[in-house]
């Protein structure tokens, strides 16, 4: 049984795309079942032109977080995910969404975990000096952006970036490191128990954009 994915966006959905195209190849065992946004979203429309069923659960037609995300929790059930991958989500999950979801909840953030948690981590890595910056893939746990991290890309910071050539260079590793993730999780490569991750390593199967195959994990 292929893996079935949920993904939650709020945005353009450039990384929910890269995971779709990735589960799309045959040799990928994985779905997208459905993907969600919580305010009408770019995102939506590239996932429907990909034959994947969308819902728009506008934030603004609930009363408060916790039936918005009751909401979002029937849907992802009805559909049967076994994992969600959340991709730009911008908004933070309460700690009991994160316990409905444990171990299978994942997300990718723009930043060299435990380095710049939270909003403008671009921005955040020039003001610092940093060298180095990058992005991350961890499992979601009650606290923000600090569940354990299971991949991660990093980039050079260059004397003439400005937040915007620094975010480009890294949304292209985000794309490559994301759809990693799914592999590792749909070929059995990870085993998951609460906020603990075993990897195997491992050949991913399929083809990221970009990247020969084959693609070995976790590297
Ligand atoms: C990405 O940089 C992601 O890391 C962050 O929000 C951005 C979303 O971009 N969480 P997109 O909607 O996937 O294009």
């Amino acid at each position: 049984m292929p893996l079935r994915v949920g993904i939650l966006i709020s945005g353009r959905g450039s990384n929910m795309l890269a995971l779709a195209e990735y589960a799309q190849q045959d040799d990928v065992n994985a779905d997208i079942a459905l993907v969600i946004a919580d305010k009408p979203a770019q995102g939506l429309d590239h996932a429907s032109q990909l034959g994947i069923e969308t819902l728009l659960l506008d934030r603004a037609d609930y009363q408060n977080r916790a039936s918005h995300e009751a909401a979002i929790i029937n849907a992802l059930d009805d559909a049967e995910v076994d994992a969600v991958f959340l991709a730009g989500y911008m908004r933070v999950l309460s700690a009991d969404f994160c316990h409905h979801y444990e171990g299978r909840l994942f997300n990718i953030h723009p930043s060299l975990l435990p380095r710049h948690k939270g909003l403008d981590t671009h921005q955040r890595a020039l003001d610092g000096g940093d060298r180095e910056h990058g992005c991350s893939v961890h499992l979601v746990t009650a606290d923000l952006d600090d569940g354990p991290v299971l991949i991660q890309r990093a980039v050079p910071v260059l004397a003439d970036d400005d937040a915007e050539t620094l975010a480009a260079r890294v949304l292209k590793e985000e794309h490559i490191i994301y759809p990693m993730a799914l592999g590792a999780l749909a070929a059995g490569l990870l085993s998951i128990d609460g906020d603990q991750i075993t990897m195997e390593i491992g050949e991913l199967p399929g083809r990221i954009n970009g990247v020969d195959a084959p693609l070995s994990w976790p590297a």
